[in-house]
């Protein structure tokens, strides 16, 4: 018989899934059976993808929401569970990053990073936890990145709101435990995303990058999601409060 993941009778959030990581990691869940809210600040990328879904006979509802927001991140869940009637995922991917030497970025600029990046996080999983904690299940994925574990050049700021998501992932777990919710992160390698883009070309391109990975390229969105999707489903049932780095062994941080 098939092993499969599946996720029918299952609700879940997707922060930032207009595009990227996101879009592909909403995709692979409502392929796998789960109701989506496409939660995202690009309404019309957010509605793109949401009808994408429901064209495959998907269900899915596209909220405007910008993370950096506490009232709107409750909306959010509000509407995830007036329309499906349950939040069993959230995964919290909506990041900024402004990629400049730490001495030529302004407070402005890594004000507006932390907020999305960090406080998105923390915004995202306060409103989805009485549910959970009172259906008694949940899984919450965070993205992370290996800059917040490793640092990064040029993304000192990241680095740092990262390195607060990567902390508050293993402290969360621990409170949370007790009530059947996981909480685990992922820490991508570079991947081919549109806000990767302007990184990626300004380090050299694709080619030359990908020699610094053992596997010899650059990820793209499906690799993650993958990961995405087995820690948010009954797989992972036994992890808690751990990092996982997916990035074709450019780094192997425990
Ligand atoms: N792409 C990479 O190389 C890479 C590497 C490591 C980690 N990551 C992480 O993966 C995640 C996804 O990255 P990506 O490359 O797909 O990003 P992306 O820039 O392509 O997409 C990000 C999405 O988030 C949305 N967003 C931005 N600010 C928001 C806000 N305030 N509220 C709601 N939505 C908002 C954007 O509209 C966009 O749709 C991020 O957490 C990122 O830090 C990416």
């Amino acid at each position: 018989m098939a092993v499969t993941i599946d996720l029918s009778g299952k609700s879940a959030i997707v922060t930032g899934s207009g595009r990227g990581i996101g879009r592909e990691t909403a995709l692979l869940l409502a392929q796998a059976g789960a109701r989506l809210t496409i939660a995202d600040l690009d309404e019309a990328n957010a509605q793109n993808v949401a009808a994408e879904i429901r064209a495959t006979g998907g269900k899915a509802i596209a909220v405007k929401t910008d993370v950096t927001r506490a009232e709107d991140a409750q909306a959010m869940a509000r509407a995830a569970l007036d329309v499906h009637g349950r939040v069993d995922i959230l995964v919290n991917n909506a990041a900024r990053w402004t990629t400049k030497l730490f001495k030529d970025l302004t407070p402005q600029d890594y004000d507006a990073d932390i907020r999305v990046t960090l406080y998105g996080a923390l915004n995202c999983s306060r409103a989805v936890l009485d549910a959970m904690t009172e259906q008694k299940y949940g899984r919450i994925v965070n993205l992370i990145s290996d800059a917040g574990r490793i640092g990064e050049p040029y993304l000192t700021v990241y680095s740092a709101a990262k390195g607060g998501v990567a902390a508050f992932t293993k402290a969360l777990a621990k409170e949370v435990g007790r009530f059947n919710i996981t909480v685990n992160g992922i820490a991508p390698g570079i991947t081919n995303t549109p806000g990767a883009q302007g990184f990626i070309e300004g380090a050299g391109g694709a080619e030359k990058l990908a020699k610094a990975y053992p596997l010899r390229r650059l990820a793209e969105p499906i690799d993650i999601a993958n990961v995405i999707l087995f820690l948010a489903s009954d797989m992972s049932a036994y992890m808690t409060g751990q990092i996982f780095s997916v990035s074709g062994g450019y780094s192997t941080v425990g």
